[in-house]
């Protein structure tokens, strides 16, 4: 469920079999995402645009090698398996342990993700007037299949694996996350109020 007010987050697309996740087609994922992105939309439109792309070609696990599909105790991992020669998107896996966690955090761009192996369970935030604390604003399930995105701003948001198995999620950014090396603007290291204290 997500509860968000006035973010630019696209709507989750549940709904895709698990069983029918596309065998690996990273050439042809990439070639999908380059024709939704030359659309030049604006970063919303563009979300939305990729979040259809990835639904369709959304990968089955086997498009990362086995040793890529390990997850590492310490910290989750990420790999980046594409970078669109112009730096206009690139393609992300990132593999979690369970219980592993992210900062809470937003980004430099859009961002579309899908999960293709466990569950992902993300909060959302949003910062107060004064910019001293967040305050809750939803949640969200991600289950294998699923689809989701956002668009800057409005997501303030802190991701977890809070599955009892490896789970593995396609990440595709609208900047070449290998170049700046993140896609994350800022940590956000402050007070978390529940949504029903705010003022
Ligand atoms: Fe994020």
């Amino acid at each position: 469920m997500i509860t968000q007010g006035q973010s630019k987050r696209l709507p989750r697309r549940p709904g895709i079999d698990p069983a029918a996740l596309a065998s690996p087609g990273l050439d042809e994922l990439a070639a999908a995402v380059r024709i939704a992105v030359g659309k030049r939309a604006d970063w919303q439109q563009t979300a939305q645009l990729v979040a259809s792309e990835l639904e369709r070609h959304l990968p089955a696990p086997s498009i990362l090698t086995a040793e890529q599909r390990t997850g590492d105790p310490k910290t989750y991992r990420s790999h980046v398996l594409y970078s669109e020669a112009d730096g206009s998107f690139s393609i992300v896996a990132l593999v979690w342990c369970p219980g592993q966690v992210t900062r809470i955090h937003d980004h430099v761009t859009w961002c579309v993700f899908g999960v293709i192996q466990g569950m992902e369970y993300e909060e959302l935030f949003t910062l107060n007037r004064e910019g001293e604390c967040l305050v809750e604003a939803g949640y969200s399930v991600n289950r294998t299949g699923d689809v989701s995105g956002f668009a800057p701003p409005g997501d303030i948001h802190r991701v977890r694996n809070a599955g009892d198995r490896t789970a593995i999620s396609i990440h595709i950014y609208g900047t070449d996350v290998s170049r700046i090396g993140s896609s994350v603007r800022r940590d956000y290291d402050l007070p978390v109020q529940p949504a029903s204290s705010a003022a």
